[in-house]
């Protein structure tokens, strides 16, 4: 047997239900203790909030962790990367007054890159869907698509010779050319002009010298030392993962723990912790089932409008109350009860060890008499009590019927609660509630929307 060697704490930070659960301010919060925090799949479709001291800046692609000067970052193989984005967020990162962002942000020369044309096939390929999944219109699943068709380009093809890198853009580009074509679209040209992409691509290329490393070895620096931690700040979640999600309403990566890792150059001996993140309701952007949604004012296109065809304000009062609008998109979220028997399966499929259930300080705002601070802890489906998440929900369009457990609400939460025993009684309950009907501890309770704004149960 080889003798094991010194290993850093590695905690992964992963979304419990269809993302926005607060995994950026979660990875902020453990990234003033880390040495390396790591984005590992997804691109720009993700909005991570998080505080730098009193600002509020929503990032895309660097972590968080880019927030405390000890911290580097790393932008990990897995994913897809708008350079367009990463530059205007490093430039906000520096006005915002962030130290050292170019010395301390890191990319993998792994990384897939995010071409402008993917945008343009984003759209082509949800008007081709009857039924679309109303995706961020980032591009994000043309990008894997190249990828998977082997013709998607690395950050190390920005440093090949003009002409080789104008060949591998030529040959990405002709089966989407092709699509144009066959739809008799008209193709916009400054998107798929391969001159001008390789050319731009090189300019790039100039910029990020000294940021782009050999991922794997980056990451083993840290790794291989027991005092280290390192964080990965997962993105989107299990249930919008490709492989275990509400297919085909999900995004185009493995948002769960294992693609997780892979995205960031780690094996899954290698995690030491996992924590699912949660909010005390449940949101959703964009197509797909959600079994306790509250009523609302928002149409399919994810715009709000006379929807529905009776009046009911639950979903529209817990949507302006909490803010619920997708950092990325400015979209209205689809808001919703907490459901246990999604929490769990999900706890289940990312291996986690605890929780954290953010947003504990909006639901007390709610009384008992408006139907909100409630829990799924099973469902009704053809005719049957189930206590599962039915994996045929997206097949049938059948949408299991929650059976709740009803909470008294109408708690105050203020960011000053710093203990367990400082919450309100009736929020201690809720939270034991989800304890035992997930399994696993609840760890992390948000009390408020800056990275500190939360009580740690030292003893989960
Ligand atoms: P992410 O994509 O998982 O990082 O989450 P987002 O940043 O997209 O959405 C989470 C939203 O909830 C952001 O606006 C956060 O500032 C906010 N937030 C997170 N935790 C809390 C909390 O405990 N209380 C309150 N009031 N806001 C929170
Ligand atoms: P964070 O990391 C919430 C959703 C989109 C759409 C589906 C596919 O902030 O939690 P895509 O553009 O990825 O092809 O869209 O996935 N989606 C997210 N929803 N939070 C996210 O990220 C999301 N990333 C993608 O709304 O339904
Ligand atoms: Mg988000």
């Amino acid at each position: 047997m080889k003798k094991p060697k010194p290993h850093a704490r590695v905690i992964a930070v992963i979304g419990g239900a269809w993302g926005d659960e607060g995994k950026g301010k979660v990875a902020s919060y453990y990234a003033k203790d880390a040495n390396l925090v790591i984005r590992a799949t997804g691109g720009d479709n993700a909005g991570h909030t998080v505080y730098f001291g009193d600002k509020k800046i929503p990032l895309h692609l660097v972590p968080g962790g880019i927030g405390y000067p000890q911290t580097q970052c790393l932008i990990g193989q897995g994913v897809v990367l708008n350079l367009d984005t990463l530059f205007d967020e490093i430039d906000t990162l520096k006005k915002a007054g962030v130290p050292d962002v170019d010395k301390r942000l890191k990319i993998s020369g792994t990384a897939s890159v995010l071409m402008p044309y993917h945008r343009h096939m984003d759209r082509l390929h949800e008007l081709l869907k009857d039924n679309k999944i109303g995706t961020t219109g980032k591009g994000i699943g043309p990008a894997y698509s190249d990828k998977i068709n082997r013709v998607g380009l690395k950050v190390y093809d920005l440093f090949l010779p003009l002409w080789e890198l104008q060949e591998k853009i030529n040959v990405a580009t002709r089966a989407h050319v092709a699509l144009f074509k066959y739809l008799d679209e008209e193709i916009p040209e400054e998107d798929f002009f391969v001159d001008k992409l390789a050319e731009k691509l090189h300019e790039y290329g100039e910029r990020l010298i000294g940021m782009v490393v050999n991922g794997h070895e980056f990451v083993r620096k840290y790794l291989y030392d027991d005092l280290n931690t390192i964080v990965i700040e997962g993105a989107q979640s299990v249930r919008l993962s490709i492989e275990c999600g509400d297919y085909p309403n999900v995004t185009s990566s493995d948002s769960n723990t294992l693609g997780t890792l892979s995205g960031a150059h780690l094996n899954h001996k290698d995690v030491t912790e996992v924590v699912n993140i949660y909010k005390a309701y449940f949101s959703r952007v964009g197509n797909g089932p959600f079994p306790t949604e509250f009523p609302s004012h928002i149409k399919l296109d994810g715009t709000l409008g006379k929807y529905l065809p009776y009046e009911s304000k639950t979903g529209d009062r817990l949507r302006e109350m909490a803010g619920e609008y997708g950092a990325t998109t400015h979209r209205p979220r689809r808001v919703g009860a907490f459901d246990a028997v999604l929490a769990r399966q999900s706890a289940e499929l990312s291996g986690a060890d605890y929780m954290c259930i953010n947003h504990m300080d909006t639901l007390g705002k709610f009384s008992k008499d408006e139907l909100v601070v409630m829990i799924c802890t099973c469902y009704r489906y053809h005719g049957r009590v189930i206590h599962y998440y039915p994996d045929d929900i997206n097949l049938t369009y059948e949408i299991p019927e929650p059976v709740y457990t009803m909470f008294d609400g109408g708690w105050e939460i203020t960011p000053e609660m710093k203990r367990y025993e400082d919450l309100p009684k009736k929020a201690r309950l809720f939270i034991e509630i989800i304890e035992r009907e997930v399994g696993i501890p609840v760890k992390y309770i948000g009390v408020g929307p800056k990275n500190e704004d939360m009580i740690v149960r030292e003893d989960v």
